[in-house]
């Protein structure tokens, strides 16, 4: 290996080892840069099925008229799908591995590319969280071995990671980096830590998710529409579980929990029951939903929207007008608002604080069984975005479908959830900032990278960095305290740097 730096228009033939949803995805990124691709898998069949999944994508951009036929043929007369892995890298500049996520695996492979490669071919690895540097170990010249971390669907995220060991030469990063932003990706520049950015902070997100499901704190469907809905994400983190596949998204948990430890990456035992039952997700037709039907859950959701709307209604108005539209909207539709509730009301509306429980004020004013919270999300234009309407585990059965009536003919996007601290929003949003501040703390990332990781990798609207500054850092740990303080967890506790930040009244992005 010379000490220069490879350019990306050296980088003719790329070999991508392992076809499933990731390499099919890398593979066809790469193949419409005008490269020459090497498809390897183990076998035909496997081969085949990458080969008609990498297909049905280009068909697909010619259906949307993003591609010629002519330019698709062309396209897949520059790759050579092939079994036979030591002949397939011969010829590459670069190899880039999606195989299984298992270390014995990567590690046999690794030793057996740096025998059939050039010494001058860069080889790097997809691996989502295994270590980079036991992988290159296998080889005799790490080096030349580096991290590039593709997010799914990897023809549409714009992020990818470039990962160095402590061994990695620096003119192997840079030409990964190079060769990033001439394929259009926006790369970020990491050392060998598990789970690197996104999926370190990520995964954890989705576990909680998992677990606000197992404990009842919310419905699948609400607990999806608080995260796209409340945080502007672009789809739910149950939705996102079955689009990255559990099997997946257990396999690197476990990798973080090795390496960190603590209840934020121990698996939710639900997500490893479904794993048990190789309910992978929509690559296995089910998971958290089921893509074999139509999904059944709007149909649910109609039925308590189509409960009879209370005739009387109380809203505790707060001193700070919290509710004085709410009360307005509600008036505007019929229904007679009061400020105390009596004998006749259905309804006891209070505003809900995501530090405090629902369950305190309600008792205050009396009809604890008629009595939910409400509490908005607002939208980025300063709209009310999403309406939280909090339930205590007193409340009466029927208070729940009354809510829900009345939320839908005001026409407000509602979640229900179970009254403990930060609800579905919040809990999820300030938890996962937490990580993000750790992980600064640390000095693994930067803020702006921290950020610009999370929206290139995962369509963040904002980075969890911006969004913490945008709420606050003093709220932000209020309710990370009491999250705490109402679970015991010590992975609510705030840590040191966001105290600091919140005491000071600092901002992490400015
Ligand atoms: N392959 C190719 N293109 C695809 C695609 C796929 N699998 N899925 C969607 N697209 C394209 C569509 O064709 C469409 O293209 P045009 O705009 O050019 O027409 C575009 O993406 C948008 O698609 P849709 O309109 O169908 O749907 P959408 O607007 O809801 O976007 C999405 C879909 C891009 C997946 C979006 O929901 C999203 O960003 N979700 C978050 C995904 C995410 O977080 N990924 C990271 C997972 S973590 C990971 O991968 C790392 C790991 O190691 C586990």
């Amino acid at each position: 290996m010379t000490n220069s730096v490879i350019q990306p228009a050296d980088i003719r033939e790329v070999a991508v080892i392992g076809l499933g949803l990731m390499g099919s995805g890398i593979a066809e990124l790469i193949v419409r840069s005008g490269r020459r691709v090497v498809a390897i898998e183990i076998n035909q069949t496997f081969l085949d099925q990458g080969m008609a999944r990498l297909r049905a994508s280009l068909d697909k951009a010619v259906s949307r008229g993003k591609l010629t036929d002519a330019a698709r043929d062309e396209i897949l007369a520059r790759i050579r799908p092939t079994d036979d892995i030591p002949a397939g890298v011969a010829g590459a500049d670069l190899v880039i591995e999606a195989i299984p996520e298992r270390m014995e695996l990567k590690r046999t492979l690794f030793a057996q590319l740096d025998e059939a490669c050039r010494a001058d071919t860069i080889l790097a690895t997809n691996t989502s969280s295994l270590s980079i540097t036991e992988i290159a170990g296998a080889t005799r010249y790490p080096p030349r071995v580096a991290g590039l971390h593709f997010f799914n669907p990897a023809p549409v995220m714009k992020l990818v990671e470039v990962i160095s060991t402590v061994l990695t030469s620096a003119e192997t990063a840079e030409t990964l980096t190079l060769l990033t932003r001439d394929l259009r990706k926006t790369p970020v520049q990491v050392s060998d830590r598990a789970g690197f950015i996104v999926n370190a902070l990520l995964l954890p997100y989705l576990n909680h998710a998992v677990r606000l499901l197992e404990t009842a704190q919310a419905t699948r469907e609400d607990i999806d529409k608080a995260a796209h809905v409340g945080l502007g994400l672009p789809m739910g983190p149950l939705t996102l579980l079955d689009l990255i596949g559990l099997d997946t998204s257990l396999a690197v948990l476990e990798v973080l929990q090795a390496e960190f430890g603590g209840t934020r990456y121990a698996p939710a035992p639900l997500l490893r029951k479904l794993c048990d039952a190789r309910l992978f997700g929509r690559k296995s037709g089910r998971g958290f939903y089921d893509y074999r039907h139509s999904t059944p859950a709007a149909a649910a959701d109609h039925d308590l929207a189509a409960a009879p709307l209370p005739a009387e209604v109380a809203v505790i108005r707060e001193p700070d007008g919290l509710l004085d539209d709410l009360a307005s909207d509600i008036t505007a539709v019929g229904v007679s608002v009061v400020p105390q509730p009596s004998p006749e009301t259905g309804l006891v509306i209070v505003a809900a604080d995501p530090k405090h429980r629902v369950l305190d004020a309600a008792l205050t004013v009396g009809h604890p069984a008629d009595a939910i919270g409400i509490h908005f999300i607002d939208a980025d234009d300063g709209k009310r975005g999403l309406a939280e309407l909090v339930l205590p585990d007193v409340t009466a059965a029927g208070t729940a479908g009354k809510a829900t009536a009345l939320a839908a003919r005001l026409g407000l996007a509602a979640v229900t959830s179970r009254d403990r601290p930060g609800f579905l929003t919040e809990a999820l949003a300030y938890a996962q900032f937490n990580d993000a501040v750790r992980m600064f703390q640390d000095g693994y990332a930067s803020p702006a990278d921290i950020d610009t990781a999370m929206m290139l990798g995962c369509g963040y609207p904002r980075g969890p960095l911006q969004m913490l500054d945008d709420a606050g850092p003093a709220h932000v740990v209020s309710v990370l305290e009491a999250m705490h303080a109402a679970t015991g967890d010590q992975a609510f506790t705030p840590v040191p740097l966001l105290a600091e930040y919140a005491s000071a009244g600092s901002r992490f992005r400015s």
